[in-house]
């Protein structure tokens, strides 16, 4: 057996939610909403399965599907994308990041990776012959710097995976970030795959600044975003990647033989949402925000020391205060003895540099969000 994904333990989101069915926890550890989602979307799709085409779709994705996608970037991000040529319909976000790192390295060539990172990154990219290559991000801004580039860039660069907005941390990289990282991807001639499958989920009036938009990226990018987090439907998995040509006919060869293609059912409602007018979106937004508020307001009530979520389905806080020193120890303990189930941050680095950052994920219900501070309040109590 290959011993890169023989050798990966259970993930600490199986492991938590194990331990919250076990111990009938209050469950905001695994990012989803308890919320069913928007029921025009989910109608469509019902309306697609049992009137509309059930056989294998274009490879490539529906046709009115990849031209809703150019138009919604066009409007929502100003990109300008060839329907035809530069955009693809993968089976969810996850599926699009193995199919890039699977098309583009080749064994010995180097990524760079931003820890905090998404579970799923590292053992792909291993798995794809790539040496992954670390920059460390510290709480509580998480942001980049020249000096960490420098130190993670090199001629064998051949990728960059970039998550924004990040999760877990909640964060979104401004223009100062990301102008310095595309000036690093031109010098070291570096394709960015950048994971943007949180640009709708976006706090406080910010607006998603996508990489390929910054000067000399275009042509070396590749976008990845996933419907399952712009419409809060996360089962759904249906991504949606763009690249310039050159790169786009090498990812469709990786999809190919992957998936080859996504549920056209499933296709033909995300092309209905997407063509939603703004106050569509941001009600979503206006509706995870106020979970949000809700849930922030009630840790800071308890006294815990939040670190501020500009986006995603979650917040964080800093345990240090508590004189806490092991997330995963305190993540063990809230679980099995206050019946909250979280995840320790410690868990998306790779040698586990930070330990003092747990996360929460807030796109719940007000009544489930209320159970889980009551109970949250037995921790404090203990503390105190
Ligand atoms: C950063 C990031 N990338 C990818 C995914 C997975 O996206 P999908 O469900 O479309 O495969 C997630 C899901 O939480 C995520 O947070």
């Amino acid at each position: 057996m290959n011993p890169i994904f023989a050798d990966v333990p259970t993930s600490v989101f199986e492991v938590m939610s194990r331990l919250a069915r076990e111990t009938g926890a209050v469950n905001l550890g695994q990012g989803f909403p308890d919320d069913p989602g928007p029921e025009d979307v989910r109608r469509k799709a019902a309306e697609a399965v049992v009137a509309g085409w059930n056989q294998y779709p274009p490879m490539m994705g529906l046709p009115e599907l990849r031209q809703a996608i150019a138009a919604h970037y066009r409007h929502w991000q100003s990109l300008d994308l060839d329907s035809d040529s530069e955009v693809m319909v993968t089976s969810g976000a996850t599926e699009a990041l193995a199919g890039a790192l699977l098309a583009l390295l080749e064994p010995g060539d180097e990524v760079v990776l931003f820890e905090p990172m998404y579970d799923a990154y590292l053992p792909l990219v291993r798995r794809a012959g790539g040496v992954p290559r670390f920059v460390t991000l510290e709480p509580p801004h998480f942001r980049l710097s020249e000096e960490a580039l420098t130190g993670a860039f090199s001629e064998k660069t051949k990728v960059v995976l970039f998550n924004n907005p990040l999760n877990p941390t909640a964060t979104v990289f401004g223009a100062e970030d990301l102008a310095l990282l595309a000036e690093f991807c031109v010098r070291f001639d570096a394709i960015a795959v950048c994971d943007e499958v949180w640009e709708h989920v976006v706090f406080d009036g910010r607006r998603h600044r996508p990489l390929i938009g910054f000067p000399g990226m275009r042509e070396r990018t590749v976008k990845i975003g996933s419907a399952g987090k712009i419409f809060n439907l996360t089962g759904w998995k249906v991504g949606l990647v763009c690249a310039a040509p050159r790169l786009m006919k090498v990812l469709a060869k990786a999809h190919q033989y992957i998936t080859f293609t996504t549920p056209p059912n499933l296709q033909a409602a995300v092309a209905y949402g997407l063509t939603k007018d703004d106050a569509y979106f941001e009600g979503l937004r206006a509706d995870l925000q106020r979970s949000r508020d809700r849930f922030t307001g009630g840790l800071k009530d308890l006294g815990f020391a939040v670190i501020p979520s500009q986006a995603t389905y979650f917040l964080n806080i800093d345990i240090a205060p508590l004189g806490e020193a092991d997330d995963a120890a305190f993540c063990r303990r809230l679980v099995v003895e206050h019946g909250v189930a979280a995840i320790p941050v410690s868990a998306f680095y790779a040698a586990g540099a930070v330990r003092n950052v747990v996360r929460f994920c807030f796109a719940k219900r007000d009544a489930t969000l209320d159970a889980a501070l009551e109970r949250l309040a037995g921790i404090m109590r203990k503390a105190a």
